[in-house]
């Protein structure tokens, strides 16, 4: 199968305002197996559904006639200044929504001073979209079966300037994605992993009746916390653990020195029945104290949203599928649109509930649990 765009729109007609919007038009511009591949989750959707449910619960504390003039949304975390909190997560085959694929994306990124993290399963080279993104870069890093093929990646990363290294940790294989199994989704020809095209091919796998595809197969070279430590070992830049969903794991992250962590459940798609990231963020953040750097991601539609895992203990968070929804629907022009209108609403948003910088934006903002 050949990948077939739909035309781009050049002119953004009303109706098209928000994020859930793009959502929308996205189930028009894409074809049906990738749209499903994109919006789906794992499993039953559990844990998909939960991270919008669990956000829509929070309920914002206003606080009126405050002097707002002096507000702003500029923060920093991790040594690096941002425009504002929200970064694009790292989100694979940018390709499948657009012909320029991360290209396009990052050119909106930097028209909208917005950090980008690029996936290692990026349609387009980390060099190349490196060179055409001046806001804060980070490499996202899928561990290798291949230790030294992992560390040649690394080493890519660090020479095109990405400044930090975000290890993924809660995807060592698929999800149980039916979904996207139903659509028949596959990677269209000419749309591939091509920072990944010179990896040594995997070694043949045969078992014993008595062994597990999955256990001696599939996770026999999967990740462990000593690999961390082996990179930690190999690379001047800081190592940040996505996909952390447990106190434990946090605590486990900063005692081994990782630099900071993102409370993920890969939007839902890796197991099922996990609970939302945004319920998992305040009791990670009391574990961790006040100081340690969270990234948050999972359900992130609104400026409300991102005023909300900031409340509950987040530094920065981040936007997946919106992304590469706006992406399919306008290109660059989508993107632009879709984190002007986040940013907007965030900033309505810290207005509107009188707490105009980040700083002033803590738990006292929400309201916890009011309408269950
Ligand atoms: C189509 C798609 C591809 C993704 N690819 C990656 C990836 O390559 N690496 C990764 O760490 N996370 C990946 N993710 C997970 C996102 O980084 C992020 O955790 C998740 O999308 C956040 O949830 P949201 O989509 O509700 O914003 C992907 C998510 C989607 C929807």
């Amino acid at each position: 199968m050949t990948m077939q765009y739909k035309p781009f729109l050049d002119a953004l007609p009303r109706d098209l305002v928000s994020a859930s919007d793009y959502a929308r038009y996205a189930q028009q511009h894409l074809p049906e197996s990738i749209y499903e591949y994109v919006v789906g989750g794992g499993g039953d959707e559990i844990t998909l559904n939960r991270n919008r449910q669990k956000l829509d619960e929070i309920l914002i504390q206003p606080s009126v006639l405050k002097d707002c003039t002096k507000g702003g949304t500029h923060t920093q975390c991790l040594g690096e200044t941002f425009r504002h909190p929200l970064l694009l997560a790292p989100v694979a085959f940018h390709k499948l929504a657009h012909p320029m694929g991360e290209l396009a994306t990052c050119e909106a990124a930097d028209l909208l001073e917005t950090g980008v993290i690029v996936s290692t399963l990026a349609s387009q080279t980390i060099e190349d979209i490196a060179s055409k993104t001046l806001q804060p870069k980070w490499f996202q890093l899928y561990i290798q079966q291949n230790r030294e093929f992992t560390l040649k990646l690394v080493k890519r990363a660090e020479k095109a300037g990405y400044s930090k290294l975000v290890v993924t940790v809660d995807a060592p294989l698929h999800g149980i994605r039916n979904r996207a199994q139903r659509a028949g989704f596959v990677l269209p020809d000419g749309i591939e992993a091509v920072n990944l095209t010179d990896r040594p091919p995997l070694p043949r796998q045969s078992f014993a009746p008595s062994q597990s595809v999955v256990f001696q197969g599939m996770m026999s070279e999967a990740p462990t916390w000593d690999d961390i430590a082996w990179l930690q070992t190999q690379t001047t830049l800081p190592i940040i653990l996505k996909g952390i969903l447990s106190v434990g794991d946090a605590l486990k992250a900063t005692q081994m020195g990782v630099a900071g962590i993102v409370v993920s459940n890969h939007g839902g798609r890796t197991l099922d029945c996990l609970p939302s990231s945004i319920e998992m963020l305040p009791l990670i953040r009391q574990a961790v104290g006040p100081e340690y750097p969270i990234l948050f991601d999972g359900g992130i539609e609104r400026g409300t949203d991102i005023f909300k895992a900031l409340a509950l203990g987040a530094n920065l968070v981040c936007l997946g599928r919106p992304q590469l929804y706006a992406l399919s629907v306008a290109g660059a022009l989508g993107v632009a649109h879709l984190l002007r209108v986040l940013r907007e609403e965030f900033e309505v948003t810290m207005s509107l509930a009188g707490t105009p910088t980040i700083d002033e934006i803590t738990s006292d903002s929400l309201i916890l649990g009011l309408n269950k």
